[in-house]
């Protein structure tokens, strides 16, 4: 199966994650997990939480896959910061031909950061990382921008 058919069936599988009882992080756990164990070239899946006490800084929130040392971005700073500071998505199809990018893993070819909003406001960032080149398309874009729409709710 090719994401385009594997993106309908798994937003259910969120919106299902997103509706039971629990605690928010633990739902923003599952939704890394699944989504990294369903998507082909999904490899590091993460979110980003706009700090509540440091200034324009990103938090690492939950993920799904290598730990990485960049648990505090500055906006501006990498992908992340860039994508916070302009609240734009970001598709990085060759992440070595950027100059501000922050690596977590020489293994990483490609990434897309969709920026999260609650009420009109900033709250996080959705982070993923692949091994495959120019792994991420507009199809991809438009599934991350849906969960991301309803992950927000869980900031
Ligand atoms: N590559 C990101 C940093 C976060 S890691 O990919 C998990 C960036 O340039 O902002």
């Amino acid at each position: 199966m090719n994401k385009i058919e594997i993106f309908p069936g798994l937003f259910r599988e969120i919106e299902k994650i997103v509706s039971v009882p629990g605690r928010n992080r633990t739902k923003l756990e599952k939704i890394c997990r699944l989504i990294k164990d369903q998507l082909p070239g999904y490899d590091w899946v993460g979110f980003y939480l706009v700090s509540s006490d440091k200034e324009r800084q990103l938090i690492l929130g939950p993920f799904a896959g290598e730990p990485t040392e960049h648990t505090l971005i500055a906006f501006g700073q990498g992908i992340c910061g860039q994508a916070a500071e302009t609240e734009k998505t970001f598709i990085v199809d060759d992440v070595s031909r950027e100059s501000n990018y922050l690596s977590c893993s020489l293994n990483v070819r490609s990434e897309i950061v969709v920026p999260l909003f609650k009420n009109g406001h900033l709250v996080g960032e959705l982070d993923i990382d692949s091994h495959t080149p120019a792994a991420f398309t507009r199809d991809d874009e438009r599934f991350l921008e849906r969960v991301g729409e309803i992950a927000a709710g869980l900031i």
